[in-house]
């Protein structure tokens, strides 16, 4: 059964590369690291705020009460297939609310990225 649905669009120029070290957990960070051209560090970023932003709406607790730090948006296979990792305090949230799975869908066109999050109990 689904327990929530989350969805976010970003301006991916909005996303100033300083923000990595708030938002990336170290998984991320070492996927960001590796990219060369600004563009693309910049699209991957944007890409991990919005999936975490959608997350957090999925969940229906409002965005501030979970670190971006503990959400990670990684590739569970070589074809770049992403994956929700929580950790933390986001983690505990997923427990007490029984989810079972999370589907993540992340695109880029041009100057926005859009994330999908849904959430299975
Ligand atoms: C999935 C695919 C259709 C996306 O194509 P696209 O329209 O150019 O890209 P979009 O902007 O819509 O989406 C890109 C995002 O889709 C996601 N994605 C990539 N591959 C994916 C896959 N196999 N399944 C699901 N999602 C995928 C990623 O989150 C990626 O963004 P990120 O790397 O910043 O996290 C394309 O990557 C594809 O055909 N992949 C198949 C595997 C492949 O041939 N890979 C070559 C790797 S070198």
């Amino acid at each position: 059964m689904i327990y929530g649905v989350g969805i976010d669009i970003l301006k991916t120029n909005r996303v100033n590369l300083t923000l990595s070290e708030k938002i990336l957990s170290e998984r991320e960070k070492a996927i960001y690291e590796v990219l060369k051209k600004e563009e693309r560090k910049r699209e991957f970023l944007a890409g991990r705020f919005a999936a975490k932003e959608a997350f957090f709406k999925a969940l229906k607790i409002g965005i501030g009460k979970i670190p971006f730090k503990d959400v990670q948006i990684i590739y569970n296979n070589d074809l770049g297939n992403p994956e929700l990792f929580a950790d933390g305090k986001a983690k505990e949230l997923l427990g007490d609310l029984n989810i079972s799975a999370v589907h993540t869908s992340i695109t880029h066109e041009k100057d926005y990225v859009v994330a999908v999050v849904i959430l299975e109990i």
